[in-house]
């Protein structure tokens, strides 16, 4: 076989490098730092919690593509700092790379604020302690737009971003497109609620009256959970603790709630803070989802909250543009612990589980469910609402509500004499649905013979060929005939 001939390449210059503009440089790291609107309202709630504000409140409109407004009540920003404060590598919280070893605040770049202004209008309005008006500045691509002009100002700093992503069409076009990013900023801010639980948390949509989130802060961890994430929650949740003080590198003190056997839900979440910072960590969800799996599997998709302190210079914050993973000195064996804990909670909750019990009421209507662990209150969004016998369709002929029965009035017992009349009523039904059972015995043939030729002909029919719709009480059925409805003595009906 012949080779065929392969053509030589065309002799090609090396395209050339360029320095990339200053502009464009900073709007691409900007485009990683702020990457969606819930995004930026997580660097701009770090920075009030870093001022010491005790109160935070968010305003979103158009999932927070149009604004995002967040108000707290911190120390303020010196009138000073505003020319240099939406500049990139401007902090206050650091000012050399070895106190990011025992850094204590969530920011330590500068630059979230820096990126905020490349791609969105930021305004700032501030007041510092003793100041007798606040100052309120502007910024565009890093820089102060104007002098900052003197106003009103309540205690603390007002951070607004309008028309985030104005210049960057296909990330503004997928956010659009994509599903609001409310719910996700209101999931954000539950979570900081539960942790900060000495700040008030509220979060709510521009305009509307009523806050999604609203805290008030309390000294009870479970309460802030209780009251963000419903009563429900809170009461299937179990205090876990967890401390290692052995070898120098393995110190850490784990504490939180972990959800019971009665938690049911469709998917995990997981509020975790380590050393303050709310972060993600897939290998510690997996190994708490491997745990619940094999502990209680029709409890496997738990709710867990946890706060893991561990000495600053054990836990790596530069890992990523948003902060949002960390990585810790020991990894493996801090998740082996926390999940050996885990594991053993949920063993002894799983042996000794509590009920919540009900009182049945005899003269109620309804046939009432006798399981205890099926009674349950409504549950909150997230998990799974019970079901209730006498709501769902028969499947099982077995069930109460499938059977006769079930449509009748429950009486206490005691009372004989109705007793044999249902049970005359039960057997008149069962002849009648089922002449065939007893067909081939001469006197019920008799019988049969005699009420036809004694009874009403139109009647006959109407009994021969209706349907039976249900019970009403124990002595009158609902027949239907035709287009008909019948209310049907049963007990005379023999
Ligand atoms: N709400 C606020 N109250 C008081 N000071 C603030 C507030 N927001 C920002 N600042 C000041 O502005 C500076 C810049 O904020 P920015 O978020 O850009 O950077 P950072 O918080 O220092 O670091 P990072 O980029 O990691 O968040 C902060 O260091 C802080 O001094
Ligand atoms: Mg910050």
């Amino acid at each position: 076989m012949e080779d065929e001939a392969i053509p030589a390449p065309i002799p090609k210059e090396p395209p050339k490098i360029l320095r990339l503009e200053e502009c464009v440089v900073n709007r691409i790291a900007a485009g990683e730092v702020i990457q969606r609107p819930v995004s930026a309202v997580k660097e701009l709630i770090e920075n009030s919690l870093d001022a010491d504000s005790t109160s935070i409140s968010v305003v979103v409109k158009d999932g927070g593509l149009k604004l995002i407004q967040v108000s707290d009540d911190g120390h303020g920003i010196c009138y000073e700092d505003l020319p240099i404060l939406c500049e990139r590598h401007t902090t206050s919280k650091l000012s050399k790379f070895e106190d990011l070893q025992s850094i204590r605040s969530m920011g330590f770049r500068g630059e979230a604020l820096a990126s905020m202004t490349y791609v969105g209008h930021v305004t700032v309005t501030t007041i510092t302690m003793g100041q007798l008006h606040g100052y309120r500045a502007t910024y565009r691509d890093g820089l102060m737009v104007d002098e900052p002009k003197a106003c009103a100002a309540v205690k603390g700093t007002q951070i607004m971003i309008e028309n985030l992503f104005y210049n960057m069409a296909a990330r503004r076009k997928t956010l659009q497109n994509s599903a609001d990013d409310y719910p996700k900023i209101v999931d954000l801010i539950s979570r900081f609620a539960i942790h900060h639980t000495h700040v008030s948390f509220s979060c709510r949509k521009h305009g509307a009256g009523r806050a999604d989130v609203h805290t008030i802060a309390t000294s009870s961890r479970l309460d802030a959970i209780r009251s963000v994430y419903g009563v429900s929650i809170a009461r299937n949740l179990m205090n876990i603790e967890v401390s290692d003080t052995g070898p120098l590198n393995s110190v850490f003190k784990m504490d939180g709630f972990i959800s019971n056997s009665n938690y049911i839900a469709k998917k995990i979440t997981m509020v975790l803070f380590i050393n303050d910072r709310l972060v993600d960590c897939g290998a510690l969800k997996r190994a708490i989802e491997i745990v619940y799996t094999a502990t209680l599997p029709k409890a496997s998709k738990p709710f867990i909250y946890m706060s893991i302190i561990l000495p600053p210079e054990h836990v790596d914050l530069n890992i990523h543009p948003t902060k949002r993973e960390v990585s810790l000195l020991n990894q493996e064996f801090v998740i082996e612990k926390i999940q050996s804990v885990v594991g053993s909670k949920l063993r002894s909750s799983n042996e000794s589980r509590t009920f919540q019990e009900k009182t049945m009421d005899f003269s109620s209507s309804s046939p009432t469910a006798t399981s205890k662990d099926s009674i349950k209150e409504p549950s909150p969004s997230g998990i799974k609402s019970q079901k209730v016998p006498h709501k769902m369709v028969r499947t099982d002929t077995l069930d109460p509500s499938g059977r006769l029965h079930a449509y009748m009035q429950m009486k206490p017992p005691g009372n004989s004499e109705r007793g044999s009349c249902l049970s005359s009523v039960r057997s008149s039904i069962r002849q009648r649905r089922n002449p065939s059972e007893t067909a081939d015995l001469t006197s019920i043939q008799e019988l049969v013979n005699e009420i036809d030729n004694d009874c009403h002909p139109g009647l006959l029919d109407i009994v021969r060929n209706s349907t039976y719709t249900g019970m009403v009480d124990e002595i009158f059925a609902l027949l239907q005939h035709n287009t008909h409805l019948y209310l049907v003595n049963v007990i005379n009906l023999r």
